[in-house]
């Protein structure tokens, strides 16, 4: 196959979705890979790499788009502003896209129809179900423990006071509390980073095996006081809770808030808006200079006031918004992110060729758009088609 890296158009974004050396893979099992000048700069991977690894170097996207049968992407298709052209109508029939879609987000309905009525084969990296199998596959948890450890850092970057207990000539300064409400793949990760650092860590979460893993890492874990059959659904995944016990957790949160100095959110159920757990309110009560970093702000955000892809002081309180963390650690999450993507595109490719097989779990969960329709089972929910 002739697989296509183009440089990442959106604003900011310095990951890539190959290293040089997943190249050499590639091209060890019989690919082509061309790769656009100058694509994985921001991550410290330079065109004399690629090359030195066997790859192709192409000096714009068109000739990309044009000559590959597969693009590998980090982000969603979105309109070439050099260029005067969405990425979308670079692609042609019979392509196939591989990138995080988000399929079922209004923002991206229109791009996924015209993906479909362009004929392109695009599949979703959001998709990829969390089974054992597929571990090595999912990039969305490489990206998670990304933004869990570097918006750890992030926050506490911006508190006021140190994090780890210090003994110093004027006396002992007390470490700081820091909560961590969701403690999936992020929220374990933000955890161990926070308790690395020294601060005294606290976890809620509804699912009672996060709780355990939580502990497991040293945190003090918080009953939210919501029953078991109500948290936990399907394939042990988290459930969304009903208005009251949103309510009894939101009280549980607010008598503890006032103690913290670092909250991180992480609270989310797989394809729903992210919970609010923190209003307005709550936030007023909490410690001058504290630091709130909501990263489910992709899905709305687990606080009510965190502001999208920004950082702002309210109510003496910084709310971290910030959307796109793993491009903020771009070395580490390109290198996690290019080999969930080989591990995927070899998966998938057998004999050299894609050759799809609908009826396997992997692909029902990735698989977008095909034979000129959207497939996506949650996109097409939310289109109502
Ligand atoms: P995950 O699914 O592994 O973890 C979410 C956790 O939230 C689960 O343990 C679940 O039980 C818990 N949860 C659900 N409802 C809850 C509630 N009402 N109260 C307390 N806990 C609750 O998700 P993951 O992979 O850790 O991602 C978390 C969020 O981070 C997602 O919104 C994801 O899109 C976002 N993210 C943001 C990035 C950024 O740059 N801002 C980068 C990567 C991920």
């Amino acid at each position: 196959m002739i697989i296509g890296v183009p440089k990442e158009i959106m604003h900011d974004e310095n990951r890539v979705s190959a290293t040089p050396e997943v190249c050499a893979r590639y091209i060890s099992m019989g690919h082509t890979v061309l790769v656009e000048h100058d694509a994985g700069e921001g991550a410290f991977f330079h065109d004399e790499q690629y090359q030195a690894a066997g790859a192709e170097l192409v000096m714009g996207p068109k000739e990309i788009y044009d000559r590959a049968d597969v693009i590998l992407k980090v982000k969603e298709p979105l309109f070439n502003e050099n260029l005067a052209i969405h990425e979308v109508d670079m692609m042609r029939p019979g392509q196939t896209l591989i990138t995080f879609i988000h399929p079922a987000a209004p923002a991206n309905h229109q791009m996924v129809k015209n993906l479909a009525a362009r004929g392109v084969t695009a599949l979703t990296l959001d998709g990829v179900p969390r089974i054992s199998r597929a571990q090595s596959m999912d990039a969305l948890t490489s990206m998670s423990t990304c933004a869990g450890y570097k918006g750890v850092l992030m926050g506490c970057n911006l508190l006021p006071r140190f994090v780890p207990q210090i003994f110093s000539a004027v006396g002992m300064i007390k470490p700081i509390n820091a909560l961590i409400i969701g403690v999936g793949v992020g929220g374990l990760q933000a955890l161990a980073t926070a308790k690395r650092l020294g601060a005294r860590v606290f976890a809620a979460d509804i699912r009672p095996a996060a709780r355990e893993q939580a502990q497991s890492l040293g945190a003090q874990v918080i009953e939210l006081n919501v029953p078991e059959e109500a948290a936990v659904g399907e394939g042990g995944y988290a459930k969304a809770l009903t208005k009251d016990l949103l309510q009894v957790e939101r009280e549980v949160l607010a008598a503890r808030l006032p103690e913290m100095d670092l909250v991180f959110l992480s609270a989310l159920v797989p394809g729903k808006l992210a919970p609010v757990l923190i209003t307005e309110e709550m936030v007023k009560t909490m410690k001058p200079g504290a630091v709130i970093v909501d990263i489910s702000i992709d899905q709305g955000g687990n606080c009510a006031l965190t502001p999208p892809g920004e950082i702002a002081l309210t109510h003496n309180v910084h709310l971290v918004g910030i959307k796109n963390i793993p491009g903020l650690l771009p070395e580490s999450a390109t290198s996690m992110f290019a080999l969930n993507m080989f591990n995927l595109v070899n998966y998938l490719a057998k004999d050299g060729q894609f050759n799809l097989d609908e009826s396997d779990e992997i692909v029902q969960g990735i698989l977008t758009t095909k034979g000129g329709q959207v497939v996506h089972q949650g996109a097409r929910e939310a289109m109502g088609l």
